[in-house]
């Protein structure tokens, strides 16, 4: 093996994918199989996880899609239970679930005092509780053997205000917050090999804001357009740019790296518009 493939050797390792079935972690799934690794896909909507482990066992890698929910820890616990009974072994979490509602979104003809509370709740609960009772549940595990390490999604959004997701910003906000807090909690009370860290997509076309960002013609919307001018590399990012920051971050190439929150934005967060 060379002095490259040593540094960043994941082969073998086993990780798990909140939100398994969705567009980035599809990406972040088959970067981190084709790396050697072998990777849990959860989700609630069973079918899209599965077909996204097909898609990597159809070439060549390990994938397991498990139906679960971020949300119930006695589901995780179950959840725990079959992937150790499978793999023997959990070497990173994900925290990929997550996501908005409208919520919990101020349009422009909208102000604050719309806000709708419930919405607001559940994304708080999706993006925050969903990212913390899975680092309980199996971040628990990595505690006991003193290795492994959690990699959770914050936003450009917990930087920034950007109008409308009102509730996903403060929520992912907190996302980042706790990855601070539990990076520093593990290293205390477990030691050197528990690492916790984030990554700060900047913005990547998905499923949840595609209409806000593409015309059905494929030219930017207004946002759209606000969003590239923002953004000095000039594009949207594709979501195979992930893959090299996460295996970063899983590999000993990180070893004395936890607490951080790394945008992979083009520029995005740094750009002070002028
Ligand atoms: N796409 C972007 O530009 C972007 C930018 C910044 C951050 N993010 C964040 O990255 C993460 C993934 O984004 P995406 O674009 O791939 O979203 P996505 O909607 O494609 O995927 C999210 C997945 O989470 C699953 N999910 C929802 N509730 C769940 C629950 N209770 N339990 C288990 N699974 C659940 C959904 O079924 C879905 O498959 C999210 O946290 C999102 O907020 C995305």
């Amino acid at each position: 093996m060379s002095y490259i493939e040593d540094l960043f050797d994941i082969r073998n390792r086993v990780y798990i994918l909140t939100g398994g079935g969705g567009v980035l972690a599809g990406a972040i799934g088959e970067g981190l199989a084709r790396a050697g690794a072998r990777v849990v896909l959860l989700d609630i909507r069973l079918a899209n996880a599965q077909e996204r482990a097909e898609k990597i066992i159809a070439t060549g890698g390990k994938a397991l899609a498990l139906e679960s929910n971020v949300l119930d820890v006695n589901v995780l616990e179950y959840t725990k239970d079959i992937i150790l009974q499978h793999y023997g072994r959990i070497d990173g979490l994900i925290n990929l679930a997550g996501g908005n509602m409208p919520g919990a979104t101020i349009s422009p003809e909208k102000t604050i005092f719309d806000l709708q509370i419930p919405d607001f709740e559940k994304v708080l609960a999706l993006n925050l509780n969903g990212t913390v009772y899975p680092s309980l549940v199996f971040g628990k595990v990595m505690a006991e053997n003193r290795s492994g390490v959690i990699i959770n999604i914050s936003s450009m959004a917990a930087y920034r205000a950007i109008t409308r997701v009102v509730g996903y910003s403060a929520a992912k906000a907190a996302v980042s917050n706790f990855t601070r807090w539990m990076a520093m909690e593990m290293a205390f009370k477990f030691g050197d090999g528990l690492r916790v860290n984030a990554i700060a997509p900047g913005f990547f076309i998905g499923d949840q804001n595609r209409a806000l960002l593409i015309n059905p013609d494929g030219s930017y919307t207004e946002r759209g357009k606000k969003v590239i001018a923002q953004t000095p590399m000039g594009r949207f990012g594709e979501p195979e740019e992930l893959i090299g920051a996460v295996i970063y971050l899983c590999s000993d190439a990180s070893k004395f790296v936890t607490g951080v929150v790394l945008p992979v934005d083009g520029g995005f967060e740094v750009y002070s518009g002028v």
